[in-house]
């Protein structure tokens, strides 16, 4: 059989990784797939940066629609990245009959449903593994190994940045400015370093995790988004002392009222297996009715490891080429017509339990004052520590957790607590989930 000829867009960290991949491992690789693959174009900004591939066999462009334009290449790789141009690319790739493979997170949860509609209208196939979570094959797990189960809940650690962040903040008492520099230099922080602290990059990652866990179109916009830029030295210390580590999660519920859709900083108990997931590994914690708890572990991004999922794609896309487009597996997971509008909760109709920090005034009454305002708001106090005023300090730090309770009501109870003049504001708030 001919080899398959495979066009990447971008020969950066992923797109070099790949090449190296698929050279390295290529015996193996054609024995999967049941035919050679070759990387025979590719696309770069600037021809003349020094690789981590040898390019020497590879035609070369600094223009991508030559390459999606080229009746040759069978498979296109898109590993540019941002909303556009890759959109048009990966469009144009579809119109000219060709597979795409893209680890695109930001273009699959704002422009999938478009996307996929049109690939199905071409009866083509879009693989996405690299865009969630980089080696760890997650979509895989969850489109197919967990088909029979109903799944009930998702919570993944899906932004290395972040995790890295809060792993020196936690184990070296470092601040968070000082260590989101080294995670740049570390090279795993996106373009545009805000997107990895402020949550976009995991909400983009959630939205799609959701979608095909639950049958739901894609929704980035409905998603509840919190960085970790708020998360100070003070809370990542009051957790540990409690039992808890604070770790961004991207969190996808099924409820009786709808789905829940969030990203946010989150206390977890440590003793969970997911709580000790440390530095820019990922990991994705799933429930599925009959399978019970599952966890994938592993690299969240890097050269080879994204590779990995960029490669198993390829293979996919190449083992279904003479395949019926009906048969294959859905884009989403489920089949389009039978994609579901079960709603999206706004966050004030969350119900999770909290870890708050007060400042309040050192004198008879405060605690009672904030217990009582509490207990009106039918709000369950977990645990309750108050430390010592610090010299020349006319305020002690009180730190609460809660029982579980709607969003709406916290933020009621909380409203009256800050109006107390007895207490300084803000309160400050982080979500906890025990993951049980
Ligand atoms: N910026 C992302 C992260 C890269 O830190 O996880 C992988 O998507």
């Amino acid at each position: 059989m001919k080899p398959v000829k495979v066009g990447l867009l971008g020969l950066g960290t992923v797109g070099g990784g790949t090449v190296n991949v698929l050279r390295r491992n290529a015996g193996e690789i054609t024995r999967r797939a049941g035919r050679e693959i070759l990387v025979t174009h590719a696309s770069a900004r600037d021809l003349s940066r020094p690789r981590i591939c040898d390019t020497h066999d590879i035609k070369l462009s600094t223009d991508p629609y030559e390459i999606v334009n080229d009746p040759e290449v069978e498979i296109v790789v898109e590993l540019i990245g941002g909303e556009h141009p890759a959109k048009e690319l990966i469009l144009t790739a579809l119109e000219n009959g060709k597979h795409v493979v893209t680890a695109n997170k930001a273009l699959i949860a704002k422009h999938g449903n478009e996307i996929f509609a049109k690939a199905s209208e071409k009866g083509l196939m879009v693989a996405f593994e690299p865009a969630v979570a980089g080696g760890i094959p997650i979509i895989k797990a969850l489109r197919e190994g967990l088909t029979g189960n109903k799944i009930e809940w998702l919570a993944g650690i899906i932004n290395g940045t972040c995790n890295y962040i809060l792993t020196e903040m936690r184990d070296k008492g470092r601040d968070f400015a000082d260590v989101l520099k080294e995670a740049q230099a570390l090279g795993y922080a996106e373009a545009d370093p805000t997107f990895d602290v402020e949550g976009v990059d995991a909400a983009h990652k959630l939205t799609i995790l959701a979608s095909i866990a639950f049958g739901i179109p894609l929704q980035f916009d409905k998603v509840y988004i919190e960085g970790i830029s708020g998360v100070t030295q003070l809370d990542v210390a009051y957790a540990e002392t409690l039992g808890y580590r604070i770790k961004l999660l991207g969190i996808a519920r099924r409820t009786e009222k709808g789905i829940e859709l969030r990203v946010h900083p989150t206390l977890i108990p440590a003793r969970r297996l997911i709580a000790n997931v440390d530095g820019v590994k990922n990991a994705v914690l799933v429930e599925g009715d009959a399978v019970g708890p599952t966890l994938y572990y592993g690299a969240g991004a890097g050269a080879d490891p994204t590779a990995s999922a960029v490669v198993a794609d390829i293979v996919d896309v190449v083992r279904t080429l003479t395949s019926d487009p009906e048969n294959r597996v859905p884009h989403l997971a489920f089949q389009p017509s039978a994609i579901s509008d079960i709603p999206v909760l706004p966050i004030e109709e969350v119900e999770t339990a909290y870890y708050l920090r007060l400042s309040a005034e050192d004198k008879p009454g405060v605690l009672a004052d904030i217990t009582r305002i509490l207990a009106q708001h039918q709000i369950s106090i977990e645990a309750l520590i108050q430390k010592e005023p610090l010299t020349g300090e006319t305020h002690i730090p009180i730190i609460l957790l809660t029982h579980k309770v709607q969003e709406r009501e916290l933020n009621a109870a909380i409203a009256e607590i800050e109006a107390l003049a007895s207490i300084n504001k803000p309160i400050k708030r982080i979500r906890l989930e025990t993951l049980g």
